[in-house]
C-alpha cells in the first residue's frame, strides 16, 4: 500500500468510528432533543481542545451475530481536553451504537480514561446515555462495570469526578455515577433506576412511569441521588464546566483563585435585617449567604432535596468556599435524616479537596418524631458530626440566631475543632429554647404558683437573660468573637486569609469507621 493509500485507509477507519450508529440513529437522537456524544464533548470542552483516544477499539463478541456488527469506538467516545484552559478527561456514551450499552471493550475504554485522569491528577467527567450492560456480551460486560466501579472508588477524594446523566442509566450502571462526587441530570431525558417500571410491575404490582420512577425531578427532590437538574443538554454541560472552574484538579492542589472587584471590606447594612429577632420567625438563609459571598454568587448543590439545610459553593475574597447553612424557612431549620446525609457528604467533599467550609447556623435542634427515630436519626446525625470532626480544612462558623442542643455541637462548633467561631449579638446558645427549658426545670414551681402564667413568663425571661445570648459562650471561649452582622463578610474573609495555610493532622489509620 502506498503512503497515500495508507492515509486514506486511516481516514476511512476514523470516519467509520465518527459515524457511530449511522444517520438514522443520529436523527432519532436529535429528535429526542438530545445531542450526540461528540456534540456533547464539543460543548463541554474548550473549542478544538478535545483529543480523542481509542477511537479504533472494537468489541470482541462473536455471539448473536455481533461479529457482523462491529463499529470502531464501541459506543463510547473517550479522551481529554480543556475547560477554561485546565486539563480534564471525559467520556461520552454514544446511544446510537448498541444503545450506548456497555460491553467489555466499551467499559475498558472508560477504565483507561479513569486511569489516566488519576495518574495525571485531572478531573474526569462522564456523560452517561446507555441501555446498561450489553446483553449480548453477558458477564464480560458485568466485569467491565466492576472495573469502572473499582476505579471510581480508588479515585474518590483524589480527583473530582462528575457524572452527567443525559439518557437512560439503568441497572448496575447507576453505581458509577452514585460513587462520583456530583450527578447532574437532564430533565425529562435522563432516567436512573435499578429496576425499570416493567420489572417493578411484575414483582410488586406497582405501576409507575419512567419519569416518576427515576426522572431528574424524582432524584433531585425525593431520593437525593442527583445534585443538579438541567433543562437540557447544553445547560447540563455548562453546569459541569462551572463546577470544574470552582474545584482544584486534585486533592494536592488548592482551588483556583477567582478575580473579583467585590471588596472584602464591603459592609452589608441589610444583612442584620434579614434575620428576624423573634426566634420563631422564618427567613431565607440564602439571602444571608448571597450578602456575604463575592458578588452574591452561589452555586447550590441538591437545591430541592433536604431543603432544611443549604449546601453549595461560592467565593470569598476570590477563594472557593463551601457553604453549609441551616434553612429556617423549611422545618424551622431542624436537622433531620436527609439534611444530615446531605451536609455530611458535602463537608467530606470539601475536606477532600481543600475547600474551606463556612457554616451559617440557626438550628433549633434535631427533628423530633418516631419516623426520624425509627429511621435512624441517631446514625444519620452522627455522620454530620463525624464529617465535621474529621474535616481539617479551615472551618468558620457564624451563629446567626439559634444554636440549641446537640445541633450546637454538631454544626462545626469550637469543640469539634471549628477554627473561627463567631456569633451575632442576637444569637442564643442553649440546651433548648427558653419556653421548653422552663417547662422542664420549673414545672412544679409554675404549677404551685398563684399566678402560673405570670410566673412562667418571669422564669422564661430569666432563662433568656441567662442563656439566650452569645455572651456566656463567649466568656468560656467557645466563641472567638461576637460580631456586628454588617461586618460578617469582612470578618470571615480576614479569618479565611489567616487560615489559608492551616495544617492539622489526625492519627495515622487505615480509615475511620463513619456510621454509614
Ligand atoms: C444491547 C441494547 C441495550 C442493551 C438497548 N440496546 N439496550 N443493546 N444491550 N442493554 C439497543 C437496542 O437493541 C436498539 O438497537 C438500540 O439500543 C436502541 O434501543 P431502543 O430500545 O430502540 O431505544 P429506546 O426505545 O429509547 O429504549 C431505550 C432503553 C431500552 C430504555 C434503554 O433499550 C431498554 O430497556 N434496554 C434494556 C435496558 C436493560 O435492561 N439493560 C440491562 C440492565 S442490567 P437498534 O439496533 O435497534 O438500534 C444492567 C446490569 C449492570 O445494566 C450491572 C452492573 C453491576
Amino acid at each position: 500500500m502506498t503512503t497515500e493509500k495508507k492515509l486514506l485507509d486511516l481516514r476511512a477507519r476514523k470516519a467509520r468510528s465518527e459515524a457511530g450508529g449511522g444517520k438514522a440513529r443520529v436523527d432519532a437522537q436529535h429528535n429526542r432533543g438530545k445531542m450526540t456524544a461528540r456534540e456533547r464533548l464539543e460543548w463541554l470542552l474548550d473549542p478544538d481542545s478535545f483529543q480523542e483516544i481509542d477511537s479504533l477499539v472494537e468489541h470482541r463478541c462473536r455471539d448473536f451475530d455481533m461479529d457482523k456488527n462491529v463499529i470502531p469506538g464501541d459506543g463510547v467516545v473517550t479522551g481529554h481536553g480543556t475547560i477554561n484552559g485546565r486539563q480534564v478527561f471525559a467520556f461520552a456514551q454514544d446511544f446510537t451504537v448498541y444503545g450506548g450499552s456497555l460491553g467489555e471493550m466499551h467499559g475498558l475504554k472508560i477504565c483507561k480514561v479513569l486511569d489516566m485522569a488519576l495518574k495525571t491528577g485531572r478531573p474526569v467527567i462522564g456523560l452517561n446515555d446507555s441501555g446498561g450492560a450489553r446483553i449480548q456480551e453477558g458477564v464480560a460486560s458485568l466485569g467491565s462495570y466492576a472495573e469502572i466501579f473499582f476505579r471510581n472508588v480508588r479515585a474518590s477524594g483524589v480527583i473530582p469526578q462528575i457524572s452527567v446523566i443525559m439518557g437512560p442509566c439503568a441497572g448496575g450502571a447507576v453505581y458509577s455515577p452514585a460513587i462520583t462526587d456530583f450527578v447532574i441530570m437532564v430533565d425529562k431525558t435522563a432516567h436512573m433506576f435499578i429496576t425499570g417500571p416493567e420489572v417493578i410491575k411484575t414483582v410488586t404490582n406497582e405501576e409507575v412511569t419512567f419519569e416518576e420512577l427515576g426522572g431528574a425531578s424524582t432524584h433531585g427532590s425525593r431520593s437525593g441521588v442527583s445534585h443538579f437538574t438541567a433543562g437540557d443538554d447544553e445547560e447540563a454541560l455548562e453546569l459541569a464546566r462551572n463546577l470544574v472552574d470552582l474545584l482544584p484538579s486534585n486533592n494536592l492542589e488548592k482551588p483556583p483563585q477567582k478575580r473579583t472587584s467585590d471588596s472584602i471590606e464591603r459592609l452589608s447594612e441589610k444583612i442584620g435585617e434579614i434575620v428576624p429577632s423573634d426566634p420563631s420567625k422564618p427567613y431565607d438563609v440564602k439571602d444571608v449567604i448571597s450578602e456575604v459571598l463575592d458578588d452574591g454568587g452561589f452555586l447550590e448543590v441538591q437545591r430541592d432535596w433536604a431543603m432544611n439545610i443549604v449546601c453549595g459553593f461560592g467565593h470569598l475574597g476570590g477563594q472557593t468556599v463551601g457553604i453549609v447553612a441551616n434553612q429556617p424557612k423549611i422545618l424551622a431549620g431542624c436537622l433531620d435524616i436527609d439534611a444530615s446525609d446531605k451536609a455530611a457528604r458535602f463537608v467530606r467533599f470539601c475536606d477532600a479537596f481543600n475547600i474551606p467550609i463556612i457554616t451559617f447556623e440557626d438550628v433549633p435542634g434535631f427533628l423530633p418524631g418516631t419516623s426520624q427515630e425509627w429511621g435512624g436519626i441517631i446514625r444519620h446525625g452522627a455522620k454530620l458530626l463525624y464529617a465535621y470532626s474529621e474535616a481539617t480544612v479551615p472551618k468558620l462558623t457564624v451563629i446567626l440566631r439559634k444554636a440549641y442542643g446537640g445541633a450546637y455541637d454538631v454544626m462545626s462548633s469550637k469543640h469539634i475543632r471549628g477554627d473561627y467561631n463567631v456569633a451575632w449579638p442576637g444569637a442564643e446558645l442553649a440546651v433548648m429554647g427558653a419556653e421548653g427549658a422552663v417547662q422542664i426545670i420549673h414545672r412544679n414551681r409554675i404549677k404551685g404558683a398563684r399566678d402560673a402564667e405570670g410566673e412562667r413568663a418571669r422564669l422564661v425571661r430569666d432563662y433568656q437573660e441567662k442563656f439566650a445570648n452569645p455572651y456566656k459562650a463567649a466568656s468560656l471561649g467557645y466563641l472567638d468573637d461576637v460580631i456586628e452582622p454588617s461586618k460578617t463578610r469582612e470578618k470571615l474573609a480576614k479569618a479565611l486569609h489567616m487560615l489559608m495555610d492551616k495544617e492539622e493532622l489526625r492519627p495515622e489509620r487505615k480509615h475511620g469507621n463513619i456510621p454509614l
